[in-house]
């Protein structure tokens, strides 16, 4: 049995003051939630204080993203033992805002999945297709050629320190929630690959779906098969409803 998990994924959002009261109602909550784990990915700034709001409680947390080098010239950029010092347990790789936004490349990807595994830091490998893609009906070659990246460079048996989420990038922040039914065939394809590969790791590896999940879908998404949690971006923002989905898994 796989442990459901969400994740909440801040995005540029938040100041102090938001995000001390965000942790404090998500805390004062968190009695009621029986069967998820939970973590929120945090903006890099604001990650000293989120583990000290968050040491005495569950609630896991992670960063955004993370610099595929050790350390050296590289102005800007945060490294895995950077995040280790914070006691970071999760790190979100591959997102498609990085990817569209800020031209990473699935080697870029791989690499930054590699430099957090290296520090004991779970990498979230994000993979999804864009609209054109889905029309095209090449969902499956683009997240397997994202998903193969990784592969190639860690190996099948990395993933079983690693989550998934498939996050269609039609899905993202538009209202579009996939369907249950979308998102699992996604989803068994996802596991499929990884199982021809290592059955053991497929039944263990945590496939989150992220796209417009909130409060009144969840549940549905989280009770298909092979959906094993959320990447909840604008809805984790709200305790009130980053709690909800918490409590549908
Ligand atoms: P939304 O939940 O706002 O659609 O964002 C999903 C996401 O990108 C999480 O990483």
């Amino acid at each position: 049995m796989r442990q459901t998990l969400v994740a909440g994924n801040w995005k540029m959002n938040g100041s102090k003051e938001s995000i001390q009261s965000l942790l404090s109602g998500i805390k004062a909550g968190m009695s009621d939630v029986k069967n998820a784990a939970v973590v929120v990915c945090a903006p890099y700034i604001y990650i000293p204080m989120v583990a000290e709001q968050l040491a005495d409680s569950e609630v896991s947390f992670g960063a955004e993203n993370i610099s595929e080098h050790e350390a050296g010239a590289f102005t800007g950029e945060i490294s895995a033992s950077m995040l280790n010092d914070f006691g970071t347990e999760y790190v979100i790789v591959g997102h498609s805002e990085r990817r569209s936004l800020y031209g990473e490349q699935d080697a870029d990807t791989a690499k930054k999945y590699a430099a957090a595994r290296k520090a004991g830091i779970k990498p979230i490998l994000c993979l999804g297709e864009s609209l054109e893609e889905r029309e095209q009906g090449v969902t499956e070659e683009v997240v397997a050629r994202q998903l193969d990246a990784v592969l190639e460079l860690e190996g099948v048996e990395s993933l079983a320190d690693a989550v998934i989420a498939y996050e269609p990038v039609w899905a993202i922040g538009t209202g579009m929630t996939a369907t249950p039914e979308q998102a699992q065939d996604v989803h068994k394809f996802i596991r499929g690959k990884i199982a021809a590969m290592n059955a053991d790791v497929a039944e263990k590896v945590q496939i989150l779906y992220g796209g417009s999940m909130n409060a009144s879908n969840a549940k549905e998404l989280l009770s298909m098969e092979d959906i094993d949690g959320g990447l909840i971006g604008g809805a984790s923002l709200k305790a009130e409803d980053f709690l909800a989905i918490c409590k549908a898994g």
